[in-house]
């Protein structure tokens, strides 16, 4: 009888486990078979990559990829190199929060499948052949706070669903990081943008985009980084350029725009490293405020169509290392001012019409 009772509770515990086990294993299987079934789209491993991927060890202890704590069998990240594609299991990683796959042989297009990462947070595809439009389904990955698709041929346009239907943008404000140079994109860049309002690093240089830059952008007030050279924007810059108070580096260089160098431009004391202005077909003066960037290493406004003098009001540029001013419509004489640029190393004047002494300078050039 002892024996029975002693028994019982084994029975119980078989009998609770033969219903909760198989829930549980299959729950966390999940992943693993993801992963299985990811690596059985890449057509038999041809480079071997996946070679790690077997049943010998944890799926968790795969080459490239993560687990998490919380949920000990969900991936969580993965960091693969030598893939050709995307597979389109990609989209069964259900709790995948970073995702590096940079660097690899990729073409293709992003499988739409990503949108089922909803827990996504990084996206690294940089240096990939990648093409095609960016997924507007990406937008669905509200936890994204960093992109980066640089260096990749895709072509098409920045989807409007990274900013216009607003249920979508909403989803996006965690965006802090938007890195998207060299990678052919053409058309404009939506209105939207202004409503990422987390976003403190937009490059979207060396693409195909055209149009005007928004004013929206004014209201990115956390971007740190602002660049957008080597595109075809055109027309006046009219964003509300002292709204953004954190901006570190402007670059709009290399493009269309023509008018004014904006006054408030200057008024921008958290410009500490660059503001590059260069290739465009700007043709005012440049502003007296120009003075108030005491903290800006770099001034590239070479190759404008820029009239007047050099504003002697330059000498409030306390920290300016170059300054370049070549291939403009510059005239008069060079201020003696600018011999109190104590840190300045580099500075080019060529092209202009500029008569008179040059001031002794710090070293002579
Ligand atoms: C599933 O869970 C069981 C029990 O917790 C564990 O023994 C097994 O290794 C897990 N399998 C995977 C693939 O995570
Ligand atoms: C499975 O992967 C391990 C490394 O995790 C490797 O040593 C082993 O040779 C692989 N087995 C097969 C059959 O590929
Ligand atoms: C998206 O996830 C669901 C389960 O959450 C899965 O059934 C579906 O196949 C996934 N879609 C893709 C394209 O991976
Ligand atoms: C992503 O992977 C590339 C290539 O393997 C590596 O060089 C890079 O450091 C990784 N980036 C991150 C953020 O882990
Ligand atoms: C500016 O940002 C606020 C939220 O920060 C948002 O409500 C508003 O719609 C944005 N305006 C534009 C023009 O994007
Ligand atoms: C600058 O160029 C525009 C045409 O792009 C012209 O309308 C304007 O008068 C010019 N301004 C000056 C100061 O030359
Ligand atoms: C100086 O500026 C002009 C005009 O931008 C440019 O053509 C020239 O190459 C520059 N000189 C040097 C030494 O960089």
């Amino acid at each position: 009888m002892a024996k029975i009772v002693s028994l019982l509770p084994v029975y119980i515990l078989l009998l609770i486990s033969s219903f909760v086990l198989p829930v549980k294993s299959s729950d966390n299987m999940t992943d693993m078979y993801a992963l299985l079934s990811f690596k059985s789209s890449i057509d038999g491993d041809p480079n071997g990559k996946l070679f790690s991927w077997n049943h010998s060890v944890h799926h968790c202890q795969w080459k490239g990829v993560v687990c998490g704590h919380r949920h000990p069998e969900r991936v969580t990240a993965l960091n693969l190199d030598s893939l050709q594609f995307i597979p389109e299991e990609l989209g069964l990683l259900g709790r995948l929060k970073f995702l590096n796959l940079s660097e690899n042989s990729l073409s293709g297009n992003i499988p739409s499948s990503i949108s089922n990462c909803s827990k996504l947070e990084v996206l690294h595809i940089e240096s990939n052949h990648i093409q095609g439009t960016i997924p507007s389904q990406l937008a669905q990955c509200r936890e994204l706070t960093y992109i980066s698709l640089r260096e990749n041929s895709l072509l098409g346009i920045i989807p409007p669903s990274l900013g216009s239907i607003p249920a979508e943008i909403g989803r996006l404000t965690n965006l802090r990081i938007l890195n998207i140079y060299e990678t052919l994109l053409e058309g404009t860049i939506p209105l939207e943008i202004g409503k990422l309002s987390n976003l403190q690093w937009f490059d979207l240089s060396e693409n195909m985009l055209s149009g005007e830059i928004p004013s929206t952008i004014s209201n990115l007030t956390s971007l740190n980084g602002f660049l957008l050279g080597g595109n075809s924007f055109e027309g006046k810059i009219r964003m509300k350029l002292c709204n953004m108070k954190a901006l570190e580096v402007l670059s709009l260089s290399s493009n269309k725009l023509t008018g004014a160098i904006p006054k408030e431009i200057m008024t921008l004391t958290s410009l500490s490293i660059a503001i590059d202005l260069s290739n465009n077909y700007l043709n005012s003066t440049i502003p007296h405020e120009i003075g108030k960037l005491k903290n800006v290493g770099i001034i590239i406004l070479s190759d404008n169509r820029l009239l007047g003098e050099i504003p002697s009001s330059i000498d409030g540029c306390q920290v300016l290392e170059s300054l370049y001013l070549g291939g403009n419509l510059l005239q008069g004489t060079i201020p003696l001012s600018m011999s109190n640029l104590k840190s300045l190393q580099k500075l080019n004047l060529s092209n202009n019409f500029f008569s008179g002494q040059i001031p002794e300078l710090k070293d002579p050039f």
